[in-house]
């Protein structure tokens, strides 16, 4: 490794931390798709998610709208958005989302979807 490189890759990690050369996350194009393949079978209309916390995710509007006692994505702050926590299992675990566990996103999924609301939750 020549001495460049020695100083630069350690840093590497930090710089993905700090969001160095992040891409913009789309709402349209990453969360949706996103909420669509994991999350709508029950938080669309008639869904058993959307009946009982009130939550749905047709659109923009009722994802922001949040569940009965209010918003899950608190723009600018993933780490204590609700619905990061449920995603990740760092609420009580048997409120992991989704339910039922039989398709579970990526961590890398989960990445972009933190990375939207940390970008300030836009309707981009
Ligand atoms: C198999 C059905 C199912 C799937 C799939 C599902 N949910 Fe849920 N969700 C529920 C149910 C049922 C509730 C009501 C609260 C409970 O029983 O945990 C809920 C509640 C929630 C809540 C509100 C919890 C609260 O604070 O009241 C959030 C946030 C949530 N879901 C996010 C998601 C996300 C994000 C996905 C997709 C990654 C998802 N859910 C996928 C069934 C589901």
């Amino acid at each position: 490794m020549n001495k460049i490189a020695r100083i630069l890759v350690p840093l590497f990690p930090a710089m993905a931390l700090l969001g160095c050369g992040e891409q913009s996350v789309s709402y349209l194009s990453d969360v949706q798709p996103f909420l669509d393949k994991y999350c709508m079978r029950c938080h669309g209309a008639d869904g058993e998610g959307s009946e009982v916390s009130g939550l749905r995710m047709d659109d923009y509007e009722s994802l922001m709208k949040g569940t009965k006692y209010g918003p899950v994505v608190k723009p600018g702050d993933s780490f204590t958005s609700a619905l990061v926590m449920l995603v990740e299992g760092r609420a009580d675990p048997s409120l992991k989302m989704p339910h039922d566990g039989n398709k579970t996103p990526s961590q890398a999924e989960i990445e972009r979807i933190k990375t939207w609301i940390d970008q300030g939750a836009k309707n981009n």
